[in-house]
């Protein structure tokens, strides 16, 4: 056998916006599979603002991408060479490996896509993959929201808070969400939010809030950090919880991020922080997809792919995250 690889691996420790001086493409060759192992070839890559974390040396729950090791990701694939003895040439699988056409796997947080699924296989990398996962778990499980409470939805129009404000939604919560343009804030709005702010035309963060949730918020999701998670907190209810999910505007930081401005607010409102790890909720994941699936079937559940064609386009997309222009879960086909 003989494949020819490529991949994006990590040259040095970006410092900002990520870079090719960060971020470098190599070719390799695949000649051959120990005992064990098989060859994936990569179909669709997942661009998740996490990947980011990952890049740097701060202390994290996975540990740092080493220097010069390929760039981890969730990709779903098709297994073409195998010395595995639970994987055949020809099985569909997703799981974690990396930015790279080919993967050499040894099952590791691997999982083969069921021969019947009635699914696209992209979908493993978006609502039944670690974004609905985490929107589901995040919400029905960690953010102990209870109907006919509100709910404030940061990034609302992304991956994670479109998924997780429509099941807040079947819930029977109130749900407001945060977006940065008005083609966002329509597809909120459409897919049954309450009520969305556009936090790039807004002026007055706090006051915007407060007309948007007139009896305050019982759940603040928090997917970016800094200025919105100040204004949500000075907008939460006695006995609140913030939903510590993810920081994305601090993830491309140079200098040091300084903590909440009103830190303060949890004190005084007898509020919690939780944070939030999808990981935690591994033996629970076929559960959620099967029920995630019911919903996508039912028409409850609607979503968007962002989806970039060409691998060298990688980097480029992982961009887009940072600056907005991602519309949907962003995804490489390859
Ligand atoms: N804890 C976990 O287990 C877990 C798992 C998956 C994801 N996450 C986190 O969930 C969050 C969303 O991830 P995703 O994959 O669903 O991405 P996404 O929401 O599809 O894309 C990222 C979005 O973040 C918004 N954004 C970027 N910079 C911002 C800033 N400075 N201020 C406010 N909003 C900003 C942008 O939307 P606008 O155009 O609306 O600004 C952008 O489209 C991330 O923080 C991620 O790390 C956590």
């Amino acid at each position: 056998m003989m494949y020819k690889n490529k991949q994006f691996y990590l040259r040095a420790r970006p410092d900002g916006v990520v870079t090719d001086k960060a971020v470098t493409q190599r070719e390799q060759i695949i000649e051959s599979l120990e005992d064990g192992e098989m060859l994936i070839e990569n179909q669709f890559i997942s661009i998740d603002p996490a990947i980011r974390g990952w890049m740097s040396d701060e202390p994290s729950y996975m540990s740092p991408i080493e220097i010069g090791s390929v760039i981890r990701s969730s990709t779903v694939g098709k297994v073409v060479e195998s010395r595995h003895q639970d994987y055949q040439i020809g099985d569909m699988v997703y799981g974690l490996s990396g930015w790279e056409t080919f993967s050499v796997s040894n099952g590791f947080f691997m999982n083969k896509i069921p021969e019947n699924s009635p699914y696209p296989v992209n979908y493993y990398l978006s609502v039944m993959g670690a974004v609905g996962l985490t929107a589901y778990f995040a919400i029905t499980d960690r953010s102990g929201l209870k109907p006919g409470e509100t709910l404030l939805m940061s990034a609302a129009a992304g991956a994670v808070g479109s998924i997780g404000g429509q099941i807040a939604k079947l819930m029977g919560c109130r749900v407001v969400g945060l977006a940065g343009s008005e083609e966002k804030c329509n597809w909120v709005k459409h897919l049954g939010f309450d009520d969305v702010i556009n936090y790039k035309e807004t002026t007055d963060m706090t006051a915007a809030i407060e007309k948007a949730c007139p009896e305050g918020v019982d759940v603040y999701f928090d997917n970016v950090g800094g200025e919105i998670l100040d204004a949500a907190l000075l907008n939460l209810n006695s006995h609140a919880r913030v939903l510590f999910c993810g920081s994305i505007a601090s993830y491309n930081a140079t200098e040091p991020v300084p903590g909440p401005y009103n830190w303060w607010q949890i004190l005084a409102r007898s509020a919690e922080v939780r944070g939030f790890l999808v990981s935690d909720y591994l033996d629970r994941f076929p559960e959620a997809a099967l029920t995630i699936g019911e919903w996508v079937d039912a028409g409850k559940i609607e979503f968007k792919e962002d989806v970039v064609k060409g691998f060298d386009n990688c980097v480029t997309a992982f961009n887009r995250l940072f600056d907005g222009s991602n519309n949907g879960k962003m995804l490489i086909q390859v």
